[in-house]
C-alpha cells in the first residue's frame, strides 16, 4: 500500500441503496493523511452507511472507494492478507458500544485486536498496558464489559481499536450518550490523537464538536447528497 501521495481515502461517485431505497447518492470526497473530517446531516441521510463502506463492511453499488490508492471492494477484501492489513489500519468505533464489545472481560477485549494481528505475547501485554493507562482503564480490566456504564464502555471500545494502532480512526457519533465530563475528556483525547498525526473521521449532530475538532465539515443532505464544504 504505497504511492498514494498522502491521499489516504478517496471516494468517487459512491451510490448505495438498501433494497432499492437510495441511501447515498453520488458521494465524492478525499481525505488526506492526518486530516480530521466531520460528517454532519439529518437522521437517516446515510452517515453510518458511508462509514460502513469506508470500513469495508458494505460495498457501493456504483462508484469506487480507494484506501491508500488501492480499491476496496468485495474482490480485494477476499484476499485474507490484504483484508487483515486493511482492517488493522482503519479502526471503527461504533455509535453503540454494545455492538462492539463481546468478550468476557475488558482485558480480553483489549487483547483481541493484537491477538488477531498475530503479535507476540509481550507486545500484546505492552500494548494493552499502554492503552489501559492512556484511557484510565486499569481498574476495569477484570470487569465484564456488559456491566460497565455507557461512558466506560465507550472508553473500552476506543481502547480496543487503539491497541491495533490504526492509522485512521472512524468514530460514529462519539459523544452520544456521554455525560458532560466524559464528553470533555473525549474531545481532549481526540484532539491529542489528531495532534499525534492520526487521520480521524467522525459523524456528529454536535456542531460545537465539529467546529472544535474537524479541519473540514462535510454535510450530507436529506436527499443523500454531499453539500458544499464548510470551514
Ligand atoms: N441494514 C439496513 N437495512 C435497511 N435499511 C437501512 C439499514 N441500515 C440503515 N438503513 C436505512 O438507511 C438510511 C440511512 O441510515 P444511516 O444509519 O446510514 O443514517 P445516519 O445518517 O447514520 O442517521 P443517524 O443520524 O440517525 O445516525 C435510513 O433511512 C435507515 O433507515
Ligand atoms: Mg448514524
Amino acid at each position: 500500500m504505497s504511492n498514494y501521495e498522502g491521499k489516504i481515502i478517496s471516494c468517487k461517485d459512491i451510490c448505495f441503496a438498501y433494497d432499492g431505497m437510495p441511501v447515498l447518492s453520488h458521494i465524492s470526497f478525499d481525505v488526506m493523511d492526518g486530516e480530521c473530517l466531520a460528517f454532519m446531516g439529518p437522521n437517516g441521510c446515510g452517515k453510518s452507511t458511508l462509514f460502513k463502506i469506508i470500513n469495508g463492511l458494505a460495498f457501493p453499488e456504483l462508484g469506487t472507494y480507494q484506501f491508500k490508492g488501492k480499491s476496496i471492494d468485495r474482490k480485494t477484501l477476499d484476499d485474507a492478507t490484504f483484508a487483515k492489513v486493511f482492517h488493522q489500519q482503519v479502526g471503527f468505533i461504533f455509535q453503540n458500544s454494545d455492538l462492539q464489545l463481546f468478550c468476557s472481560n475488558v482485558r480480553e477485549e483489549l487483547e483481541f485486536g493484537p491477538v488477531q494481528m498475530g503479535l507476540a505475547k509481550e507486545d500484546i501485554e505492552r500494548r494493552v498496558g499502554d492503552v489501559a493507562a492512556m484511557l484510565s482503564l486499569e481498574s476495569l480490566l477484570d470487569r465484564a464489559p456488559y456491566h460497565l456504564s455507557g461512558g466506560e464502555k465507550k472508553r473500552v471500545a476506543i481502547g480496543c481499536i487503539l491497541t491495533m494502532n490504526p492509522q485512521v480512526l472512524i468514530l460514529d457519533e462519539p459523544l452520544a450518550g456521554l455525560d458532560e465530563q466524559s464528553q470533555k475528556w473525549l474531545l481532549g483525547f481526540l484532539q491529542s490523537l489528531k495532534k499525534s498525526g492520526k487521520t480521524i473521521i467522525f459523524a456528529t449532530h454536535d456542531r460545537d464538536l465539529a467546529n472544535s475538532l474537524a479541519d473540514r465539515i462535510l454535510t450530507i443532505d436529506s436527499n443523500h447528497r454531499l453539500l458544499g464544504e464548510m470551514h
